[in-house]
């Protein structure tokens, strides 16, 4: 599916004697992530009123007293704010975020193991290539960010996996996981919280993976994109059971708590070893990340505005989730969901809806945005374990919009029952 998009439209130059474009690009189809942004998109220039539940975006602007501050910094002192910075990142940055992790979970982190990097994605990506090699196994729970599968693929590494589902609240299984860390593995990938299911591991989870690594001693890859987007709960930091700081690797991004994705700016901190690998590769790729990025999350981490910027938005977070999530009770009883303590998402098992419609969940949400413009994530992009599940964005819209854009939905499935 998909493919078709890439034949060559009449626009384009006619493709004689064109020399191959790459096997380890190739091998990727378009994905229909992608392809529902496009649509949602097309559907907007369209005129209709498009309910869109799919990006990964924080629901509300960054804070105004932030831009405000970067704006103001940048005209007195312009040259600073725009010019090349080392490839480790900006050195009182990286103080703020060392304050910040000893602020938020009381560890103790020296700014020389953190290197800033273009946004999260980045951060795993440097994570993946300094301790694996092409063929090398990893663990990976699933479902997991779409994003990750392909990076895995792209890198050639073979994946053991567990599943996690909606009857345990997106808890793996303990034998499961004790099973599939081998002493073949090379790192384990843990999300917490997580996306697309937005659940918080269990403590005694992270605490028997934190045991296998140090057995089996491999590599614990740990994102915590969404650390502070918690509603119930605390989040939990692996770093303090026994020696896993030593082969502890944090994933971490400013997308999510101070709402600057389109800054694309993240960090990674480790071992002494594996930062400087980081901070290589990153001179090599990019250079550095980006400058007034850099600032921004500076001002953010070194005033009190990341604390009042959570403060605000998590209830109103919370209170979108509430509405999104009555909303698939009410109107989709046979929806099987949970309620999530923390992030961005819902992700309903939608089977007993799909298999009397005869759809997939592809097909499903390919249709939906098509007929109704309700723009929701299907589920098998997530890994196998996701398939005729939905991903549903709750932060994004205001409640009256949430509720009206899955009631759409449930009319849209009746309707087509009905035609059955
Ligand atoms: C679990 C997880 N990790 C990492 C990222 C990447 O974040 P960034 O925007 O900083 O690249 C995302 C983005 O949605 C995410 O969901």
């Amino acid at each position: 599916m998909g493919r078709e998009l890439f034949k060559p439209n009449i626009l384009d130059p006619p493709v004689v004697n064109m020399r191959k474009i790459s096997n380890r690009v190739n091998v990727f189809k378009p994905s229909p992530h992608r392809m529902l942004a496009a649509k949602a998109e097309e559907l907007a220039r369209a005129g209709r009123d498009v309910y869109n539940y799919s990006v990964g975006q924080p629901g509300l602007p960054p804070s105004s007293e932030l831009i405000d501050m970067l704006c103001t910094k940048a005209k007195e002192e312009p040259f600073v704010h725009f010019k090349y910075f080392s490839a480790s990142g900006m050195y009182s940055l990286k103080e703020a975020v060392s304050a910040d992790l000893k602020k938020y979970g009381g560890i103790d982190i020296p700014p020389s193991n953190i290197v800033i990097t273009t946004g999260g994605i980045e951060a795993f990506h440097f994570a993946l290539e300094i301790t694996t090699d092409p063929g090398d196994e990893v663990f990976l729970l699933d479902p997991s960010y779409s994003v990750y599968w392909d990076l895995l693929k792209f890198l050639g590494l073979k994946i053991r996996k567990c599943p996690q589902t909606v009857d345990t609240g997106f808890q793996p299984d303990e034998e499961c996981i004790k099973e599939n860390i081998t002493d073949k593995t090379s790192a384990v990938i843990m999300v917490s919280p997580d996306n697309p299911t937005s659940r918080i591991l269990d403590e005694k989870i992270l605490k028997l993976v934190a045991d296998l690594a140090a057995e089996k001693n491999t590599w614990i890859i740990y994102d915590e994109a969404y650390k502070h987007i918690i509603y119930e709960g605390e989040h939990i930091w692996i770093h303090k059971y026994g020696d896993t700081l030593n082969r502890l690797i944090s994933v971490n991004t400013f997308s999510k708590d101070i709402a600057i994705p389109g800054f694309r700016l993240g960090y990674i901190y480790g071992p002494k070893e594996v930062v400087t690998q980081a901070a290589k590769l990153k001179g090599i790729l990019s250079l550095t990340a980006p400058v007034p990025g850099q600032w921004m999350a500076y001002y953010a981490l070194t005033t009190d505005i990341k604390e009042k910027y959570l403060k605000y938005v998590l209830p109103i977070y919370k209170e979108r989730r509430d509405v999104a999530y009555e909303a698939f009770r009410r109107y989709l009883p046979e929806a099987k969901i949970w309620k999530p303590p923390a992030g961005m998402y819902l992700f309903p098992d939608m089977s007993y809806y799909l298999s009397r419609l005869g759809l997939n969940d592809i097909d499903f949400a390919f249709r939906l945005a098509e007929e109704k413009a309700v723009i929701m994530l299907p589920g098998s992009i997530f890994g196998e374990a996701g398939r005729n599940h939905l991903r549903v964005t709750f932060v994004t819209q205001e409640p009256e919009r949430l509720d009206k854009g899955i009631k759409l939905m449930a009319e849209f499935i009746e309707e087509k029952i009905n035609k059955i």
